[in-house]
């Protein structure tokens, strides 16, 4: 468990699956096909139970971001192996509901991550975005991420890869 001013960030409750599944309805068009909702409404909640039974966090994961003033879950921060990293680097990644967005919450629950790859003995962090993603690259510059190489993509629009020294 991770804490901070406003928030704790813990494993996901397998009743919290609902949020999850709002996330991903929420999701801006230009995300791939295979991160949205598909024409059969997968993933259902029920297939976003079984992700949470099978995927609690251990050296590294995605943490539930919890509001300690009203106590309800609004998104995930937390840590991924994207295999990109040839050094076994994992990579930051977040989403939050939309309905809390610009209130600093991504910053605060990314800077608390940050310290739990630090004390997990990571040296750097990697994190991924989409060029077009103007929120999520303001939200890396201020956690401290520059970005080292782009990749072009004429379908979904260029992907960044920044790192960060912990
Ligand atoms: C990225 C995301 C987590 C940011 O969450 P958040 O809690 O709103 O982030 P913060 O409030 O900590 O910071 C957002 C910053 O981006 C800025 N911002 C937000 N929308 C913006 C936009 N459309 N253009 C430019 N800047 C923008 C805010 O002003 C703020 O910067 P500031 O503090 O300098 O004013 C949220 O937008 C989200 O969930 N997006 C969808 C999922 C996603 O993109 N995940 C990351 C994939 S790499």
């Amino acid at each position: 468990m991770l804490e901070t001013g406003r928030l704790l960030l813990r494993p996901w409750r397998v009743t919290e699956a609902v949020v999850l599944h709002e996330l991903w309805t929420e999701r801006d068009p230009r995300v791939p096909p295979h991160r949205r909702i598909d024409a059969d409404g997968h993933p259902t909640v029920a297939d976003l139970e079984d992700w949470i039974r099978t995927n609690q966090p251990s050296s590294i994961g995605l943490l539930a971001v919890e509001r300690k003033a009203d106590r309800d879950v609004i998104g995930y921060c937390g840590l991924i192996d994207s295999g990109r990293g040839s050094d076994g680097e994992p990579e930051l990644a977040f989403e939050l509901l939309r309905r809390v967005w610009r209130q600093g919450y991504a910053t605060e629950a990314s800077l608390a991550v940050l310290e739990w790859a630090r004390s997990s003995g990571y040296e750097h962090l990697r994190a991924t975005v989409w060029e077009w993603n103007a929120a999520s690259r303001r939200v890396l510059a201020k956690v401290g991420f520059t970005a080292e190489r782009k990749e072009l993509d004429a379908v979904y629009g260029n992907n960044l890869f920044t790192r960060r020294l912990l």
